[in-house]
């Protein structure tokens, strides 16, 4: 009801999806990205949002951002740290560069901007923030190890935070989503940074993103820690956790792609 609801990367995907799906009981969406003409896109089907472009890495742009926020709206009920960029490269060809530019915006860029709202949240007593991870948050997969890397930190940041909050009423929650059907493979970064520019094909067969954003808003309403959505692939989570070697197994023989 009437909730303020902040959206990264919400200008394509499952960012957008999530925007959708929000958009009712006079709720508001704000919309941030770095592609401003694809947030005024999604804008353009809601009925109560409000652009912010901002790029999560820029320390000053979330301060200056979340100053807008407050000025406007007083408030942050739901922030879902969506912004994130995957990665298709072995570790040998992963310039050091790249392997932080990952880390920047994947980790930092969602815990900075936790930060600078979490404050908001403290005053008005009760919020949900969530992380967005991946099933390679739970564990490592080829030509993706920065980016597992990055999605594992999440898991450890936001579950310390979800405990320091524990006598409050605000709820941490960390997606895992599998395949799910988005350009985020062609958006993924190459060893060198370029674009890996193909729609790989275990991402084309996956989830529906609608269908995704059903199950992550569903989740967050439930204030659950963890939320998993995706095809078979979860499966991988459970044999991780408690018959490692099935894992090990399996994880060899997956293609990549
Ligand atoms: N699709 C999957 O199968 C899958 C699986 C597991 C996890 N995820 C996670 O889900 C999230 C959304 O991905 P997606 O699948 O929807 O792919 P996507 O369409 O490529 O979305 C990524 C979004 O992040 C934004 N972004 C990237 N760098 C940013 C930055 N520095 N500052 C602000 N925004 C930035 C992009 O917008 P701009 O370029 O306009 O900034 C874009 O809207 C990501 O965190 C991803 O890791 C996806």
């Amino acid at each position: 009801m009437n909730k303020i609801i902040w959206i990264t990367g919400a200008g394509s995907g499952i960012g957008k999806a999530l925007a959708m799906a929000y958009n009712e009981n006079g709720n508001t969406i704000i919309l941030s990205g770095r592609k401003k003409a694809q947030l005024e896109d999604v804008a353009g089907v809601l009925s109560n949002a409000y652009i912010l472009p901002l790029d999560v890495v820029d320390e000053q742009a979330i301060a200056a951002a979340v100053a807008e926020v407050e000025a406007k709206f007083g408030k942050v009920d739901i922030l879902i740290n969506n912004a994130g960029v995957s990665q298709r490269a072995l570790v040998t060809e992963t310039s050091n560069e790249v392997g932080r530019q990952l880390m920047e915006v994947n980790f930092f860029g969602s815990i900075h901007l936790t930060k600078a709202v979490l404050p908001l949240m403290l005053k008005s007593g009760t919020g949900n923030i969530v992380g967005m991870s991946s099933v390679a948050g739970k564990f490592g997969f080829p030509l993706r190890s920065y980016y597992a890397a990055s999605k594992h930190a999440l898991h450890g940041f936001y579950e310390a935070l979800g405990l320091e909050l524990k006598d409050t009423d605000i709820h941490t929650s960390v997606v895992c989503p599998g395949r799910i059907k988005t350009n985020i493979s062609k958006n993924a970064l190459k060893g060198d940074g370029a674009a890996h520019a193909e729609m790989d094909p275990g991402q084309a067969k996956g989830v529906d993103v609608d269908v995704c954003a059903a199950k992550i808003k569903r989740g967050i309403t439930r204030n659950k820690a963890e939320i998993y959505v995706g095809g078979m692939e979860i499966l991988m989570i459970y044999f991780k956790r408690y018959t490692p070697w099935l894992f090990r197994f399996i994880a060899k023989r997956i293609n990549p792609k």
